[in-house]
């Protein structure tokens, strides 16, 4: 079957892949879409370091083709998001609600792939750039199958990790002041957690003036391009000042850029919370001043929007299906797989929300 396979050298389209047969609590999936998030980029560029041969993709749909034995959640036809997580449901965390802080899945590298007859692994528990992946039962989120699956892909990463941040992580309060930094696939769905919170000011942030229009759209109130601002924490609280001087009760870093970092939490008012969404490369370190915290201030590492998937992505597919939450407007273009490339250069040029391959056909 064909997939996209990272090799430490290239990332290509290969068509001589193949997954094995779902075992005991595992799901064969047939992939149908699957979003192009930064994450992935970051494995090809060494932001996040990874063994090699790896088939990319983590933010997919699909059709459930094959259940392995004991499985009950799902069945053959039932369309699903998928969840990178795969906790194992019986640790204290799991049994607190928390399966983001698992520790029996988090960096294991399962190799479900063969590619040239050696072993590949999957990435982020997944792989949803190819044909079909194999996955853990409680990855399978069933959703109706009215639902675009190319709008429904990107809930499996961005809505989940963006609007979770907001919603489940900070927990912002209607009516509080929120700055995002970035507004990529991850920053427009905090964006829309915080309209959705009730946030008063929402603040999107981007070196690339063409995201303003998506910001908008998505809930921010107002825009800011930093780019040229001599100071650029100062320019990011200036849009506030006549209501809150002092910053904003929330800053969320979609970016992992060390600098970006410390303006979080520079930017913060009294009591304020960065949330570092975005993932900088490995042992980057980020500055600031312990002083800037005695102020009640929360400095908030993420993962995942700290999701509880198999609740949250039926909240979230109803919201969308309210109305409430957008999706079909965060697919900027849909690529078949063949294009990977184009989309790589898409989001690298800025002119992606999300890039969405699709897989059929
Ligand atoms: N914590 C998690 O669980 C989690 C999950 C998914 C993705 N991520 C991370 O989130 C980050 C964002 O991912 P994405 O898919 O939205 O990326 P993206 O490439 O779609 O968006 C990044 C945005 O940041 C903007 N940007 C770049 N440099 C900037 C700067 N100096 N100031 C202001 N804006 C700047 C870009 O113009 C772009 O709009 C990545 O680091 C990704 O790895 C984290
Ligand atoms: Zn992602
Ligand atoms: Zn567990």
């Amino acid at each position: 079957m064909k997939g996209v396979v990272w090799d430490g050298q290239k990332a290509e389209l290969v068509d001589d892949l193949s997954v094995r047969k779902p075992g005991p609590g595992e799901v064969l999936v047939r992939i149908e879409a699957a979003g192009l998030c930064h994450s992935d980029l970051s494995v090809i560029n060494g932001t996040i370091p990874y063994e090699t041969p790896v088939v990319l993709g983590h933010e997919g749909a699909g059709v459930v083709e094959e259940v392995g034995e004991g499985v009950g959640n799902v069945r053959p036809g039932d369309h699903v998001v998928l969840s990178t997580l795969g906790n194992c449901g019986a640790c204290e965390h799991c049994e607190r609600g928390r399966p983001t802080m698992c520790r029996s899945t988090f960096g294991l590298r399962p190799q479900p792939f063969t590619w040239r007859g050696e072993p590949a692994y999957n990435f982020a528990n997944i792989s949803c750039f190819a044909e079909q992946a194999v996955v853990k039962a409680n990855q399978c989120v069933p959703i109706p199958a009215d639902v675009p699956l190319t709008s429904a892909a990107l809930v499996g990463c961005g809505v989940l990790t963006g609007v979770g941040a907001v919603l489940q992580r900070a927990k912002v309060e209607p009516g509080s002041t929120v700055a995002v930094l970035g507004v990529g696939g991850i920053g427009l769905n905090v964006i829309q957690g915080a309209r959705i919170a009730g946030a008063a000011r929402i603040v999107a942030v981007d070196t690339n003036p063409a995201k303003e229009e998506a910001a908008r759209l998505f809930g921010a109130t107002d825009f800011v391009n930093p780019k040229d601002a001599p100071d650029q924490t100062a320019a990011i609280k200036a849009v506030i000042a006549d209501s809150a001087p002092l910053g904003y009760d929330y800053v969320f870093e979609c970016v992992g850029h060390p600098s970006l970092i410390q303006t979080s939490i520079a930017a913060l008012s009294w009591s304020g919370t960065a949330v570092l969404l975005g993932v900088a490369p490995f042992g980057t370190k980020a500055e600031f001043s312990p002083f800037d915290l005695y102020l009640d201030k929360t400095i908030m590492g993420c993962r995942y929007g700290s999701s509880q998937p198999q609740r949250d992505v039926r909240r979230y597919i109803d919201l969308y299906r309210a109305g409430r939450l957008l999706l079909d407007e965060l697919v900027t273009r849909t690529y078949p797989i063949a294009d990977f490339h184009h989309a790589v250069e898409a989001l690298e040029a800025g002119e992606l929300a999300r890039g969405v391959l699709t897989l059929v056909g």
